[in-house]
Protein backbone atom coordinates (compact mmCIF):
# COMPACT_ATOMS: atom_id res chain seq x y z
CA UNK A 1 0.00 0.00 0.00
CA UNK A 2 1.20 3.52 -0.36
CA UNK A 3 1.83 6.07 1.73
CA UNK A 4 -1.08 8.76 2.14
CA UNK A 5 -1.02 12.41 0.90
CA UNK A 6 -2.46 14.17 3.71
CA UNK A 7 -4.30 16.92 2.15
CA UNK A 8 -4.59 20.32 4.38
CA UNK A 9 -7.58 22.76 4.16
CA UNK A 10 -6.65 25.86 2.22
CA UNK A 11 -7.09 27.76 4.96
CA UNK A 12 -5.23 26.82 7.18
CA UNK A 13 -1.22 28.66 7.87
CA UNK A 14 -1.26 30.39 11.00
CA UNK A 15 2.32 31.02 11.51
CA UNK A 16 5.16 31.01 8.61
CA UNK A 17 8.56 29.86 9.77
CA UNK A 18 11.33 31.48 8.71
CA UNK A 19 14.31 29.24 9.73
CA UNK A 20 15.80 27.25 6.54
CA UNK A 21 15.54 28.13 2.66
CA UNK A 22 12.19 26.36 1.44
CA UNK A 23 8.52 27.62 2.04
CA UNK A 24 6.85 27.00 5.35
CA UNK A 25 4.09 27.12 7.94
CA UNK A 26 2.77 26.21 10.99
CA UNK A 27 -0.64 24.55 11.84
CA UNK A 28 -2.91 22.97 14.20
CA UNK A 29 -4.23 19.26 12.85
CA UNK A 30 -7.60 18.36 13.96
CA UNK A 31 -6.22 16.63 17.16
CA UNK A 32 -4.70 20.35 18.02
CA UNK A 33 -1.27 18.83 17.67
CA UNK A 34 1.04 21.45 16.23
CA UNK A 35 2.38 20.85 12.69
CA UNK A 36 5.09 22.33 10.06
CA UNK A 37 4.50 22.20 6.68
CA UNK A 38 7.30 22.11 4.57
CA UNK A 39 6.97 22.68 0.57
CA UNK A 40 9.56 20.52 -1.35
CA UNK A 41 10.53 22.80 -4.96
CA UNK A 42 8.70 20.93 -7.53
CA UNK A 43 10.70 18.77 -9.38
CA UNK A 44 13.13 18.26 -7.35
CA UNK A 45 12.20 14.99 -5.21
CA UNK A 46 12.76 16.63 -1.43
CA UNK A 47 9.42 14.95 -0.42
CA UNK A 48 9.88 11.34 -1.27
CA UNK A 49 13.17 11.78 -0.28
CA UNK A 50 11.98 13.09 2.89
CA UNK A 51 9.78 10.34 3.63
CA UNK A 52 11.90 7.61 2.57
CA UNK A 53 14.61 8.62 4.86
CA UNK A 54 12.20 9.17 7.72
CA UNK A 55 11.59 5.21 6.99
CA UNK A 56 15.06 4.31 6.92
CA UNK A 57 15.19 5.88 10.52
CA UNK A 58 12.52 4.22 12.13
CA UNK A 59 14.88 1.01 10.82
CA UNK A 60 17.96 2.02 12.10
CA UNK A 61 15.72 2.93 15.48
CA UNK A 62 17.09 6.62 15.30
CA UNK A 63 15.10 9.02 16.94
CA UNK A 64 13.49 11.38 14.10
CA UNK A 65 11.13 13.65 13.28
CA UNK A 66 8.10 11.90 11.40
CA UNK A 67 7.31 13.11 7.70
CA UNK A 68 3.80 12.12 5.23
CA UNK A 69 3.39 13.21 2.31
CA UNK A 70 1.01 16.35 2.14
CA UNK A 71 -0.12 18.90 -0.34
CA UNK A 72 -1.50 22.62 0.05
CA UNK A 73 -3.37 24.26 -2.61
CA UNK A 74 -1.83 22.09 -4.93
CA UNK A 75 1.83 22.51 -3.97
CA UNK A 76 3.17 19.69 -2.55
CA UNK A 77 5.53 19.01 0.84
CA UNK A 78 5.60 17.02 3.57
CA UNK A 79 4.10 17.80 7.30
CA UNK A 80 5.88 16.90 10.41
CA UNK A 81 4.77 17.18 14.08
CA UNK A 82 6.33 19.59 15.88
CA UNK A 83 9.29 17.88 18.45
CA UNK A 84 9.61 21.18 20.40
CA UNK A 85 7.21 21.00 22.95
CA UNK A 86 4.65 23.90 24.10
CA UNK A 87 7.09 26.60 26.56
CA UNK A 88 10.53 24.87 25.52
CA UNK A 89 13.12 26.54 23.00
CA UNK A 90 15.20 24.69 20.30
CA UNK A 91 19.06 25.87 19.95
CA UNK A 92 20.11 25.62 17.05
CA UNK A 93 24.05 24.37 16.51
CA UNK A 94 25.16 27.03 15.17
CA UNK A 95 23.95 29.30 18.56
CA UNK A 96 25.68 26.25 20.45
CA UNK A 97 29.05 26.93 18.47
CA UNK A 98 28.85 30.24 18.38
CA UNK A 99 28.66 30.41 22.34
CA UNK A 100 32.27 28.27 22.51
CA UNK A 101 34.15 29.40 19.94
CA UNK A 102 34.78 33.43 19.78
CA UNK A 103 34.99 33.75 15.96
CA UNK A 104 32.30 31.38 14.87
CA UNK A 105 30.22 31.97 11.25
CA UNK A 106 27.06 31.56 12.66
CA UNK A 107 25.23 33.29 9.66
CA UNK A 108 27.45 31.14 6.64
CA UNK A 109 26.03 27.57 5.92
CA UNK A 110 28.44 25.64 4.29
CA UNK A 111 31.89 25.95 3.91
CA UNK A 112 32.05 26.42 8.22
CA UNK A 113 35.59 25.18 8.54
CA UNK A 114 34.84 24.99 12.60
CA UNK A 115 32.16 23.28 12.04
CA UNK A 116 34.28 20.06 12.90
CA UNK A 117 33.15 16.66 13.99
CA UNK A 118 35.46 16.68 16.72
CA UNK A 119 33.57 20.06 18.23
CA UNK A 120 29.93 19.04 17.54
CA UNK A 121 30.83 15.97 19.28
CA UNK A 122 32.27 18.11 22.45
CA UNK A 123 28.84 19.63 22.56
CA UNK A 124 26.98 16.93 22.59
CA UNK A 125 29.05 15.23 25.49
CA UNK A 126 27.98 18.05 27.18
CA UNK A 127 26.67 16.84 31.01
CA UNK A 128 23.15 17.78 31.00
CA UNK A 129 22.45 17.37 27.89
CA UNK A 130 20.09 14.02 27.27
CA UNK A 131 19.28 11.85 24.40
CA UNK A 132 15.96 13.05 22.59
CA UNK A 133 13.15 13.34 24.69
CA UNK A 134 10.61 10.50 24.91
CA UNK A 135 13.41 7.83 23.23
CA UNK A 136 14.19 5.00 25.14
CA UNK A 137 17.29 4.40 24.54
CA UNK A 138 19.14 1.32 24.62
CA UNK A 139 21.57 1.01 27.26
CA UNK A 140 25.24 1.54 25.36
CA UNK A 141 23.73 4.73 24.21
CA UNK A 142 24.80 7.35 27.45
CA UNK A 143 24.62 10.75 25.92
CA UNK A 144 23.64 12.76 22.62
CA UNK A 145 27.31 12.28 21.05
CA UNK A 146 26.22 8.66 21.19
CA UNK A 147 23.08 9.28 19.28
CA UNK A 148 24.73 11.50 16.92
CA UNK A 149 26.77 8.78 15.64
CA UNK A 150 23.45 7.23 14.78
CA UNK A 151 22.79 10.72 12.72
CA UNK A 152 26.27 10.62 11.10
CA UNK A 153 25.65 6.76 10.05
CA UNK A 154 22.09 7.75 8.45
CA UNK A 155 24.18 10.42 6.15
CA UNK A 156 26.41 8.26 5.31
CA UNK A 157 23.75 5.73 3.76
CA UNK A 158 21.61 8.20 2.54
CA UNK A 159 24.15 10.69 1.28
CA UNK A 160 22.50 13.53 3.34
CA UNK A 161 25.00 16.21 2.48
CA UNK A 162 23.00 18.68 4.27
CA UNK A 163 23.65 18.29 8.15
CA UNK A 164 24.72 21.92 8.78
CA UNK A 165 24.42 23.51 11.80
CA UNK A 166 20.47 24.19 11.48
CA UNK A 167 19.96 21.15 10.99
CA UNK A 168 21.53 19.59 14.79
CA UNK A 169 19.87 21.51 17.69
CA UNK A 170 18.84 20.94 21.19
CA UNK A 171 15.59 22.00 23.27
CA UNK A 172 15.62 23.78 26.42
CA UNK A 173 12.53 22.86 28.26
CA UNK A 174 12.00 24.91 31.32
CA UNK A 175 12.14 23.08 34.93
CA UNK A 176 13.15 20.02 32.60
CA UNK A 177 16.53 20.31 31.19
CA UNK A 178 18.08 20.28 27.51
CA UNK A 179 17.27 17.62 25.05
CA UNK A 180 18.98 16.68 21.74
CA UNK A 181 16.67 16.95 18.77
CA UNK A 182 15.57 13.76 17.05
CA UNK A 183 17.07 14.11 13.66
CA UNK A 184 15.45 16.11 11.21
CA UNK A 185 15.99 17.63 7.50
CA UNK A 186 17.03 14.69 5.37
CA UNK A 187 15.28 16.06 1.52
CA UNK A 188 19.31 16.58 0.30
CA UNK A 189 19.63 12.49 -0.29
CA UNK A 190 18.76 9.55 -2.59
CA UNK A 191 20.46 11.66 -5.56
CA UNK A 192 16.60 13.23 -5.30
CA UNK A 193 17.89 15.66 -7.60
CA UNK A 194 19.72 13.52 -10.59
CA UNK A 195 17.62 13.45 -14.10
CA UNK A 196 16.25 10.01 -14.90
CA UNK A 197 18.87 10.37 -17.80
CA UNK A 198 21.70 10.32 -15.44
CA UNK A 199 20.19 7.45 -13.06
CA UNK A 200 19.60 5.36 -16.11
CA UNK A 201 23.02 6.14 -17.25
CA UNK A 202 25.15 5.76 -14.15
CA UNK A 203 23.07 2.75 -13.41
CA UNK A 204 23.67 0.79 -16.55
CA UNK A 205 27.45 1.94 -17.65
CA UNK A 206 30.64 0.18 -17.71
CA UNK A 207 32.67 3.22 -17.04
CA UNK A 208 33.29 2.88 -13.50
CA UNK A 209 33.92 7.33 -13.14
CA UNK A 210 30.37 7.15 -14.26
CA UNK A 211 28.82 4.26 -12.24
CA UNK A 212 26.73 4.71 -8.93
CA UNK A 213 29.63 3.41 -7.13
CA UNK A 214 31.74 6.51 -8.21
CA UNK A 215 28.78 8.96 -7.82
CA UNK A 216 28.19 7.90 -3.84
CA UNK A 217 32.69 8.40 -3.30
CA UNK A 218 31.61 12.02 -3.85
CA UNK A 219 29.16 12.90 -1.09
CA UNK A 220 30.22 15.67 1.09
CA UNK A 221 29.57 16.08 4.45
CA UNK A 222 29.06 19.49 6.29
CA UNK A 223 32.11 19.38 8.28
CA UNK A 224 35.34 19.94 8.12
CA UNK A 225 38.27 17.57 9.61
CA UNK A 226 39.68 21.11 11.23
CA UNK A 227 39.52 24.29 10.99
CA UNK A 228 42.60 24.17 8.55
CA UNK A 229 41.15 21.54 6.36
CA UNK A 230 40.68 22.25 2.66
CA UNK A 231 37.63 20.72 1.91
CA UNK A 232 34.33 19.11 3.83
CA UNK A 233 34.37 15.68 4.67
CA UNK A 234 33.08 13.00 2.99
CA UNK A 235 30.02 11.65 4.66
CA UNK A 236 31.83 8.12 5.43
CA UNK A 237 34.74 9.93 6.58
CA UNK A 238 32.52 12.51 9.12
CA UNK A 239 30.82 9.12 10.14
CA UNK A 240 34.10 7.43 11.22
CA UNK A 241 35.20 10.07 13.00
CA UNK A 242 32.75 10.25 15.38
CA UNK A 243 32.36 6.91 15.48
CA UNK A 244 36.32 6.72 16.80
CA UNK A 245 34.75 8.69 19.66
CA UNK A 246 32.15 6.96 20.43
CA UNK A 247 33.02 3.46 19.25
CA UNK A 248 30.45 1.63 21.53
CA UNK A 249 27.83 3.90 19.99
CA UNK A 250 28.84 3.03 16.59
CA UNK A 251 28.95 -0.75 17.26
CA UNK A 252 25.09 -0.77 18.35
CA UNK A 253 24.39 1.76 14.96
CA UNK A 254 26.44 -0.23 12.50
CA UNK A 255 24.29 -3.11 13.91
CA UNK A 256 21.47 -1.91 13.38
CA UNK A 257 22.41 -1.22 9.73
CA UNK A 258 23.54 -4.54 9.33
CA UNK A 259 20.28 -6.12 10.45
CA UNK A 260 18.38 -4.45 7.46
CA UNK A 261 17.60 -6.23 4.58
CA UNK A 262 18.10 -4.69 1.66
CA UNK A 263 14.57 -5.93 0.23
CA UNK A 264 13.54 -2.95 3.30
CA UNK A 265 14.98 -0.35 1.23
CA UNK A 266 13.03 -1.29 -1.77
CA UNK A 267 9.71 -2.15 0.41
CA UNK A 268 10.05 1.27 1.23
CA UNK A 269 10.79 2.68 -2.05
CA UNK A 270 7.53 1.03 -3.58
CA UNK A 271 5.33 2.13 -1.03
CA UNK A 272 6.23 6.39 -2.33
CA UNK A 273 3.46 7.14 -5.05
CA UNK A 274 3.97 6.69 -9.02
CA UNK A 275 2.95 10.60 -9.23
CA UNK A 276 5.82 11.37 -6.52
CA UNK A 277 8.77 9.08 -7.73
CA UNK A 278 9.80 7.90 -11.25
CA UNK A 279 11.21 4.16 -11.97
CA UNK A 280 14.68 5.22 -12.41
CA UNK A 281 14.48 7.39 -9.16
CA UNK A 282 13.94 4.27 -7.07
CA UNK A 283 16.15 2.26 -8.60
CA UNK A 284 18.98 4.48 -8.11
CA UNK A 285 18.34 5.25 -4.61
CA UNK A 286 17.86 1.65 -4.15
CA UNK A 287 21.78 1.17 -5.34
CA UNK A 288 23.12 4.17 -3.48
CA UNK A 289 21.21 2.47 -0.56
CA UNK A 290 22.76 -0.65 -1.10
CA UNK A 291 26.75 0.32 -2.25
CA UNK A 292 26.76 3.02 0.88
CA UNK A 293 25.00 -0.06 3.54
CA UNK A 294 28.10 -2.30 2.44
CA UNK A 295 31.15 0.43 2.43
CA UNK A 296 29.84 1.40 6.06
CA UNK A 297 29.92 -1.88 7.15
CA UNK A 298 33.44 -2.63 5.51
CA UNK A 299 35.11 0.75 6.46
CA UNK A 300 34.24 -0.29 10.07
CA UNK A 301 35.56 -3.40 10.27
CA UNK A 302 38.60 -2.42 8.05
CA UNK A 303 39.34 -0.01 10.90
CA UNK A 304 38.90 -2.78 13.76
CA UNK A 305 40.97 -5.27 12.43
N1 LIG B 1 9.33 18.59 13.31
C1 LIG B 1 9.84 19.78 13.68
N2 LIG B 1 9.62 20.25 14.94
C2 LIG B 1 10.13 21.42 15.35
N3 LIG B 1 10.86 22.23 14.57
C3 LIG B 1 11.12 21.83 13.31
C4 LIG B 1 10.64 20.58 12.80
N4 LIG B 1 11.06 20.46 11.53
C5 LIG B 1 11.76 21.57 11.25
N5 LIG B 1 11.79 22.41 12.30
C6 LIG B 1 12.42 23.74 12.38
O1 LIG B 1 12.30 24.37 11.12
C7 LIG B 1 13.60 24.63 10.57
C8 LIG B 1 13.59 24.34 9.09
O2 LIG B 1 13.18 23.02 8.83
P1 LIG B 1 14.02 22.08 7.90
O3 LIG B 1 13.33 20.75 7.85
O4 LIG B 1 15.42 22.08 8.40
O5 LIG B 1 13.85 22.80 6.49
P2 LIG B 1 14.88 23.39 5.41
O6 LIG B 1 15.04 22.29 4.44
O7 LIG B 1 14.20 24.56 4.84
O8 LIG B 1 16.15 23.72 6.15
C9 LIG B 1 14.55 23.70 11.34
O9 LIG B 1 15.84 24.24 11.39
C10 LIG B 1 13.89 23.68 12.70
O10 LIG B 1 14.23 24.86 13.39
MG1 LIG C 1 17.17 22.66 7.54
Amino acid sequence: MTYSIIELATDVPTQLEQLGTKTKFWYRDQNGQSMLFKEGRPGTGENWAEKVCCEICHLLNLPHAEYDLAVWKARKGVVTPNFVPEGARLILGNELLAKIISDYDEAARFQVRQHTVRVVMKVLSSPGLAVPLGWPAPTVIKDAAGVFVGYLLLDALVSNQDRHHENWAVILIPDKGVFFTPTFDHASSLGRNESDQTRMERLSTRDKGRSVEAYVLRANSAFFSTKASSKPLRTLEAFLEAAKIRPEAADYWLKKLAEIDYEKYMAILARIPDVEISAPARDFARRMLEINAERILQSWSNINI
